[in-house]
């Protein structure tokens, strides 16, 4: 964490004006949060810089609004919820720059909390537009960035405020930033990846990255069944992209020429209907999955066998569930390797990093999300990270 400036390097803010960029794109259903995770992982910077007397700008977007306002959008229907998280009271100002942001400032007292309206309510947010950054910054002395799940995007509050005003890494950030260090740059090996979800396409660049990076890819969820039918194996009904069994071939390849073996299941859980406990459920080896059969989840045998080649690693990065986990019961294979994985990362022997939206909720289904020694907020910037992309969002903050 040394090319970064954190917290630690701030002196006196008393009185100083800190824009906080922060991630409030929230889950919402009918009007309210649903989830407020991304709140409470900016907590800590926010009321470190409360309490130090900082005035506290947070500075968000929701959504995709385009560049224009939109009622349905306002960051403001986020406020309840950022109030509740903080325990504190937060003004609502409907600007990001301007002198309705330099009356509110004036306004606010030391250790006061306002929220700024969505920065994508101005086309210049996304054009990473220099002038509009420029305007926003005009208001502020400092800059911190804890909104890591947006730093895959190269925005003006993302990325172009980093370039105006003195900028820091806010807790969550340098939590992430250092998780994350410890499970790709500079592990200890062994490395385990599990990548698991429905398509290949959609985890091309990922897989491409892992192979040259991880001694061992575990490869669950729908994806894995285009790696069996580029092997040969008939996967019958299952979801399946047979345009990219070559892709899917040359990932191999690749993989054993890095050293890195690729672990697919031999032992799957089949059905002719996807639905909850369907009757015609069956445990078979990949080779005697019938015409009319679907691959649903990851076979017991092979779950723990992939249990076994996590005793023997040290570091494991984890993206996707292992089968259609949403429905019972092909979530079992989910389940268990994310308990054996909790279970070695609290005996010390494994750092577990986990990260995207279907894999938190899969470990959260599990119950066991609180054990591993990291969980990712962020969705897709966690998977540019993956693939080994810089996020300009993380570069704009080195020193
Ligand atoms: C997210 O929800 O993953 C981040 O806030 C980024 O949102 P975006 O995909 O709309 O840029």
């Amino acid at each position: 964490m040394s090319s970064f400036r954190t917290l630690d390097d701030l002196g006196d803010v008393t009185g100083k004006v800190a824009l906080v960029r922060v991630d409030l794109n929230l889950p919402m259903d009918g009007g309210s949060v649903t989830d407020t995770t991304r709140v409470e992982a900016a907590k800590p910077t926010i009321m470190e810089l409360v309490d130090a007397g900082a005035k506290v700008l947070l500075l968000a977007h929701f959504g995709r609004p385009k560049g224009a306002r939109n009622s349905t959008m306002s960051v403001s229907m986020t406020l309840d919820a950022v109030e509740d998280v903080l325990g504190k009271e937060v003004m609502f100002i409907p600007e990001v720059q301007g002198p309705v942001v330099a009356q509110s400032i004036g306004i606010l007292r030391n250790g006061d909390i306002g929220l700024l309206e969505n920065t994508r309510f101005w086309p210049g947010e996304e054009a990473n537009d220099a002038e509009f950054a420029a305007g926003i910054a005009a208001n502020a002395d400092f800059f911190v960035n804890d909104a890591f799940s947006a730093a895959h995007r190269a925005h003006a509050t993302t990325e172009g405020l980093a370039r105006i005003l003195p900028a820091f890494a806010g807790r969550a950030m340098e939590k992430e930033l250092t998780a994350l260090e410890a499970a790709l740059e500079k592990p200890e090996q062994p490395v385990a990846a599990v990548v698991g979800g429905a398509k290949v396409s959609s985890k091309l660049a990922v897989l491409e990255n892992l192979v040259g990076k991880v001694q061992h890819l575990i490869i669950g969820g729908g994806m894995a069944n285009t790696f069996l039918a580029a092997r040969g194996v008939d996967v019958g009904k299952s979801l399946c992209e047979h345009d990219l069994t070559d892709t899917a071939n040359a990932i191999m390849d690749a993989a054993d020429h890095a050293g890195c073996t690729v672990h697919l299941p031999y032992d799957v859980v089949v059905s002719k209907e996807f639905s909850a406990n369907p009757a015609s459920l069956r445990v078979c080896n990949v080779h005697e999955v019938a015409e009319d059969e679907m691959i649903l989840d990851v076979g017991p045998q092979a779950v723990e066998a992939l249990g076994d080649v996590l005793k023997t690693c040290k570091t494991l990065v984890w993206n996707g569930p292992m089968g259609a986990f949403e429905t019972e019961p092909f979530d079992d294979a989910t389940v268990a390797l994310a308990k054996t994985a909790a279970a070695l990362t609290i005996g010390e022997s494994l750092v577990s990093v986990a990260g995207g939206g279907d894999t938190v909720a899969a470990l959260n289904h599990a119950g066991v999300a609180q054990d591993f020694s990291y969980i990712s907020t962020a969705g897709g910037a966690f998977l540019e990270w993956m693939e080994g992309k810089e996020l300009p969002g993380v570069t704009a903050l080195k020193k």
